[in-house]
């Protein structure tokens, strides 16, 4: 950050006592997760359930039905997931009794087979019987993309999906990716609504699950100071930063390599935190009129031209390095990436600025915002009469970390004490976890929550999905367009290529480094 660090802190005052009432999902229902023993389920959507259950938020009465290829029993499930919480949440507290260990049942079956959504169809009718459930489903699709049609299709054939406006719900979540560029996404959004009404189809993105980030609209819109500062008059510029120190951790090579960061971070993470900080007010919280104010942004973002996106956007791939004295491979040699995979692990782009990628110097998630800078008239004059050179005060930056060290700091000028005018900066710095003390419940107990409640606020919606692919997908082509950058072309561990700086070339803005994150 600009400021040298020196800081104040916040604290809070209770508006509405301690207590919050409970929210929960009332109607006794089913969730069927495809990809039951797929990494999301287990790193994810088991734990969400868990923490879910244990905060009184699920109803009295459900079942969880995790579907596979791979043969097993339900015994054998429950085992395996109990594992996989003792080992996320702490021993003790996983019991075999738990309820929703209790609640986990397995059945195999392969994707592409009508009998097996008819075996499907059986289970879950004989356990809505047995636990006296009315009908109400949701379908968690951890799968592979290409997989969504199918599924959809085969669940509608079998029966397993129930009209939109019928006594019971049946609702659907789709992981991203929704599609591999704007025709697909459209093609992808035409098979699925053969079968499912819009209002039944749950697009999750996960950034839109995080505290920090759902923060965004009431900081901006709940405080007067704040409100009417987001616009063209007073903010210079905004940084939208994105880096991991992960690479394809956890045999993501193959997926990747496909997708690249454009695919896998900007056209739905990033695009979203975008259209968060840029959006005007909703005329009211719901699932609709926030939607809207979103797709009004993206809308507004024209695609860009082969020329703009050769000035515009920087794309790169990190190299091999060494990490704590350990050589660390560079992507292209990654397990399931090809020797000459010419696919971005790095992504920056003036729009206003966003800036994405794997393998860099920090993990930190923050949208900085910097404001334009005061006249400096009196400031020169003042240095004039004292004879030394001025010291103009410094833009103030309005910065939104979404994690880690999950906060927000305003740095302002101040005058140092003594007897010539010399401003230093000094930061305001809000910590969540210092001033809450509580735990943020994950993304994915939030929008799982939402999915069981039929709010879809914090879901995106077809016409969102469209224009994030109208703007990204001009960005894809206009790199197909010319012949691939000379990759790797970044250390890792750094701050991503060199080439990003002239992005900034001529702006006024300033470039946030990665290390400037975090608390000051
Ligand atoms: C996922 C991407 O959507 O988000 C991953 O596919 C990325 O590549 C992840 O690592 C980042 O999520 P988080 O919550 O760890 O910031």
């Amino acid at each position: 950050m600009e400021a040298d660090g020196r800081s104040v802190r916040v604290s809070r005052r209770e508006r509405d006592g301690d207590g919050e009432p409970v929210v929960r999902a009332d109607d006794p229902m089913t969730v069927v997760i495809f990809g039951a023993s797929g990494d999301l389920a287990q790193r994810k959507l088991i734990p969400a359930l868990f923490h879910l259950e244990n905060a009184g938020h699920l109803p009295e009465r459900y079942a969880v039905v995790g579907v596979s290829r791979t043969p097993m029993t339900d015994q054998a499930y429950r085992d395996a997931m109990r594992a996989v919480l003792q080992e996320r949440v702490g021993e003790q507290t996983v019991t075999a009794d738990h309820k929703v260990v209790q609640a986990l049942h397995y059945q195999a079956g392969d994707v592409g087979d009508a009998a097996s959504f008819q075996g499907l169809k059986g289970r879950v009718e004989q356990l809505e019987r047995e636990h006296n459930l009315p009908g109400h489903r949701l379908f968690y699709l951890s799968v592979a993309p290409t997989l969504f049609p199918v599924i959809v299709e085969q669940l509608a054939a079998a029966g397993l999906i129930r009209p939109c406006d019928g006594p019971v719900w049946s609702r659907v979540i789709l992981e991203k990716p929704f599609g591999h560029d704007l025709q697909s996404a459209r093609q992808l959004t035409a098979t699925i609504r053969q079968h499912l009404d819009e209002r039944q189809i749950y697009r999750i993105d996960h950034y839109l699950g995080k505290e920090t980030v759902q923060n965004i609209l009431s900081f901006r819109f709940g405080n007067s100071i704040f409100e009417p500062l987001f616009n063209h008059r007073y903010v210079d510029s905004v940084q939208i930063t994105v880096g991991e120190t992960l690479g394809m951790e956890g045999n993501r090579g193959a997926y990747y390599d496909s997708a690249g960061t454009i695919r896998d971070m900007v056209q739905n993470h990033m695009m979203q935190l975008f259209c968060l900080i840029a959006m005007e007010p909703p005329s009211a919280l719901d699932a609709d009129a926030v939607r809207d104010e979103k797709v009004k942004v993206l809308r507004s973002l024209q695609p860009m031209t082969p020329e703009e996106v050769a000035e515009w956007t920087v794309r790169g791939q990190y190299g091999v390095g060494e990490r704590e004295g350990k050589i660390v491979p560079g992507y292209r040699q990654e397990k399931g990436v090809k020797p000459d995979s010419s696919t971005e692990t790095f992504v920056a782009l003036r729009n206003e600025i966003d800036n994405w990628g794997k393998r860099l110097a920090a993990q930190v998630s923050e949208i900085g915002v910097r404001f334009k800078r005061p006249p400096m008239l009196f400031f020169r004059e003042v240095a004039q009469q004292l004879g030394v050179t001025p010291a103009p005060p410094r833009a103030n930056w309005l910065v939104m970390r979404i994690q880690p060290h999950e906060g927000i700091s305003l740095s302002f000028a101040c005058k140092r004490p003594g007897m010539v005018v010399r401003l230093d900066d000094v930061t305001m710095d809000f910590d969540y976890q210092d001033t809450f003390q509580t735990r943020s419940p994950e993304a994915y107990e939030r929008l799982l929550l939402d999915a069981l409640r039929g709010d879809a606020s914090l879901f995106t919606r077809s016409d969102e999905v469209e224009y994030a692919w109208r703007f990204v997908s001009s960005i894809i082509d206009g790199w197909a367009a010319v012949p691939p950058p000379a990759f790797p072309n970044y250390y890792p561990f750094t701050e991503g290529p060199d080439e990003v700086s002239r992005l900034l070339a001529g702006l006024s803005a300033k470039w946030r480094s990665l290390h400037d994150a975090g608390p000051k």
